[in-house]
């Protein structure tokens, strides 16, 4: 099993677009590994490849362990687009691997359709809605260089100043590898 450190709020690749995938080798079945392996170890439902200092655009999700989603698959989606949203909303608590200690309400879209390939170099359009649109949604912003606190309104921002300086002075503890400041 390897981890893969986890970037943290402040990190500069957290807010960079990611690169598109060209090759799908073996070394991207290496990472897909890696990560699975780093976003489970953290306890997490949802990992983008810049998370774990990589700039590539895939991303992978798990809610598998959520009541409801027994079933779910784990994702995986590289070089992913989102096709479409639903006019409707909904508000979730989020959190982050790359924001410990913070949580917050975020409005996104309800439901979305995704077009991306999996590592059968297969492209798959799917549409996706509860629980796992919402991760979808999150890691989605992920590749695109967007967090959390892009996602929610001037008070809610207000409200979170504190938390994410303490982010940013790396004044945490967290129970998974992250990067060394
Ligand atoms: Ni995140």
């Amino acid at each position: 099993m390897s981890l893969l450190p986890i970037a943290i709020y402040g990190d500069e690749i957290l807010r960079k677009k990611a690169k598109e995938i060209s090759n799908i080798d073996d070394n991207l079945v290496k990472l897909v590994k890696d990560m699975f392996d780093t976003m489970r170890n953290a306890d997490g439902i949802g990992l983008a490849a810049n998370q774990v200092n990589i700039d590539r655009q895939i991303f992978i999700a798990d809610v598998s362990m959520l009541e409801g989603y027994e079933k779910f698959k784990p994702l995986i989606a590289i070089n992913p687009k989102i096709i479409s949203f639903s006019d409707e909303v909904v508000t979730i608590e989020e959190g982050c691997l790359s924001l410990p200690t913070l949580r917050a309400d975020v409005v996104r879209p309800a439901e979305l359709k995704l077009k991306y390939l999996d590592l059968n170099e297969e492209e798959k359009e799917i549409e996706f809605e509860g629980f796992i649109a919402r991760v979808i949604e999150h890691e989605f912003d992920h590749l695109m260089g967007k967090l959390i606190p892009d996602r929610v309104d001037e008070k809610t921002k207000k409200k979170l100043s504190n938390v994410l300086d303490n982010i940013l002075k790396r004044q945490f503890e967290t129970d998974y590898p992250i990067n060394i400041k």
